[in-house]
C-alpha cells in the first residue's frame, strides 16, 4: 500500500476556522491524507484564513511567500487557501501569489476531494460558490478516534445582519441553521469519543433556528435538548447579537444545569451615534438593560464582549460613552480591536479615524478592561466552581482546566487526569489563571 499522502493546515481567525479545519482534515482523509505538524514533510498545504481585520489577510500573504522554498525542494507540493480570505479574494490570490493551486471558499469543504485530485492533476482549483447543497451532508463526523474532552460544534453559520463594519455577510454567506436532528447525532458521537463539554459555534448564535420536531427550534431549545445527553456536562455558546437574546435563552441560563454562567455577548461601542453608524439595530441603553436581565436570571454569569474603536466619524465623546459602558457592565473577558476597512463594506466609505488616535484608544480601552478582568477574577477566590481538566500544567503533578466561568485553573497533586470534572475551591488569583484545590472529585 502506497504510503498516506501528509497535509499542513494552518488556522488563522476564529473558532469556526477550527472546527472547519478539523472537518477539512477529515474530508482530506477520504482522499488518502493524514495529518502533520511540519509544513516540511506535507504533499499538501492549507491556510485557512481569516478576513475579519486587514492585517489578518496581509499574513497569509506573506505565510505564502515563506512556502517559496519548500516549493523549490518539492515540486509536486500543493498549496491551498482556503477560509474567508479565499472567498473575498478567490482568483486574486493566484494572480498574486502564483504558487497557490487550490482556492476554496468557506460553503465548499465538501468539494476539497475533488479539488485535490484536480490539482494533482497539474490544474489550478477555484471554488468559491454558495452552492444549494448542504456541505455538513458530506462532511459529516465519522465515529472514529478518541478526542479530548472538549469539542466545538458548528449548529448555525453566516449572518443577515450587515453591520457596517464586517465582511462576515459577504465571506460566509447568508444565516443558515443545521438541523437539530443533526446537531443531536454528532454532539452524542462527540461524547461517544471522550468530549464532555460542547461549545456550540455560530457566527450568530443565538439566531439559530434549524428544522427539528414541531418546526423549527430556538437555540434554547437546542440547549435543553443537548442537556438531556449523559456523559454530556457542558455546553457553551458563542457568537450572540443582544437582538437575538430571547427570554428562553435567557431563562435556560438560569435553569439549565449544563449551560455554563458564561456570555459572549458584544456590543462593539456605548455611543448611540455610533451603533446607529455600525447598523447594530440596538442604543447602548438596550444593551444595559438586557445584561441587567441575563444577570437576574443567572447573578454570577461572566460577561465578555468585543469592542471597536475608532470606528469612523468616532469622536473623544462617543469613546468616552463606551467606557461608561464597560464601566457600567463590569466584564470578566473582552476582545478589543482598532476598526481597520473592510473594502465593500459600508463604514469603509466614511470619514476615517487617524491611526494615532486609534492606538491611544484602544490602549485606555484595554487598560479599563485588564482592571475589571481582573476584579472578576478576584472574586472567584474562596469560592468553589466546576473544573474541567484539559491538559498537565508546567509543574510536576499539575493540571490545567477551565472553571464553569471559562479561567484557566491549576492544582496540583489531585492525582485527576485530562477530562476528568471536579469541584475545585479557588485559593489564589495569578496575572493569568486561578489557584484552586479539589473539594471533590
Ligand atoms: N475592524 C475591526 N474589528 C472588527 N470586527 C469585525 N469587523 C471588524 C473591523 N472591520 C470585530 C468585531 C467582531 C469581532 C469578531 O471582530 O468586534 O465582534
Ligand atoms: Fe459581523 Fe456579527 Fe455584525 Fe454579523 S452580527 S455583521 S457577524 S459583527
Amino acid at each position: 500500500m502506497a504510503a498516506p499522502k501528509k497535509l499542513y493546515i494552518k488556522t488563522y481567525g476564529c473558532q469556526m476556522n477550527v472546527y472547519d479545519s478539523e472537518r477539512m482534515a477529515e474530508a482530506m482523509g477520504s482522499a488518502g491524507y493524514v495529518e502533520t505538524e511540519d509544513p516540511a514533510e506535507a504533499d499538501m498545504i492549507l491556510l485557512n484564513t481569516c478576513h475579519i481585520r486587514e492585517k489578518a489577510a496581509e499574513k497569509v500573504y506573506s505565510e505564502l511567500g515563506r512556502f517559496r522554498a519548500l516549493k523549490d525542494e518539492k515540486p509536486d507540493l500543493k498549496i491551498g487557501v482556503a477560509g474567508c480570505v479565499a472567498q473575498a479574494e478567490g482568483a486574486e490570490i493566484m494572480r498574486r501569489q502564483p504558487l497557490v493551486d487550490l482556492v476554496v471558499g468557506p460553503q465548499s469543504y465538501h468539494r476539497l476531494p475533488q479539488m485535490e485530485a484536480q490539482v494533482r492533476a497539474g490544474q489550478k482549483a477555484l471554488d468559491t460558490d454558495f452552492p444549494l447543497e448542504d456541505k455538513f451532508d458530506t462532511l459529516r463526523h465519522r465515529p472514529k478516534a478518541r478526542r479530548g474532552p472538549t469539542a466545538f460544534l458548528t449548529v448555525q453559520e453566516g449572518c443577515d445582519k450587515f453591520c457596517a463594519f464586517c465582511v462576515v455577510p459577504y465571506t460566509r454567506g447568508a444565516e443558515v441553521s443545521r438541523p437539530a436532528a443533526r446537531v443531536l447525532e454528532e454532539a452524542r458521537d462527540l461524547v461517544e469519543r471522550g468530549v464532555r463539554e460542547i461549545t456550540l459555534l455560530g457566527q450568530n448564535v443565538n439566531a439559530y433556528h434549524g428544522a427539528g420536531a414541531g418546526g423549527d427550534w430556538s437555540l434554547a431549545r437546542l440547549i435543553w435538548a443537548l442537556s438531556d445527553i449523559d456523559g454530556l456536562e457542558r455546553i457553551r455558546f458563542t457568537t450572540s447579537h443582544p437582538n437575538d437574546m430571547d427570554d428562553d435563552l435567557i431563562a435556560a441560563h438560569g435553569a439549565c444545569a449544563k449551560l455554563m454562567p458564561y456570555l459572549h455577548l458584544p456590543v462593539q461601542s456605548g455611543s448611540d451615534r455610533i451603533l446607529k453608524r455600525m447598523n447594530r439595530k440596538h442604543t447602548a441603553e438596550g444593551y444595559l438593560r438586557l445584561i441587567e436581565r441575563i444577570r437576574a436570571a443567572r447573578p454570577d454569569i461572566l460577561i465578555s464582549g468585543d469592542f471597536i474603536v475608532g470606528f469612523p466619524e468616532e469622536t473623544e465623546a462617543d469613546f468616552q460613552a463606551t467606557l461608561d459602558l464597560i464601566e457600567a457592565v463590569g466584564y470578566g473577558q473582552a476582545f478589543s480591536f482598532k476598526y481597520s476597512t473592510r473594502p465593500g463594506t459600508p463604514a469603509a466609505e466614511r470619514p476615517q479615524v487617524a491611526e494615532a488616535v486609534k492606538s491611544e484608544r484602544l490602549h485606555r480601552l484595554q487598560a479599563l478592561i485588564t482592571r475589571q478582568q481582573r476584579a472578576v477574577q478576584e472574586t472567584m477566590v474562596g469560592r468553589t466552581v466546576g473544573v474541567l481538566f484539559e491538559r498537565p500544567g508546567r509543574m510536576p503533578g499539575q493540571m490545567v482546566g477551565k472553571s464553569d466561568h471559562l479561567h484557566a485553573v491549576h492544582v496540583t497533586g489531585s492525582g485527576l487526569g485530562v477530562g476528568d470534572l471536579a469541584r475545585v475551591e479557588i485559593v489564589e488569583s495569578g496575572p493569568n489563571s486561578l489557584g484552586g484545590r479539589i473539594v471533590a472529585a
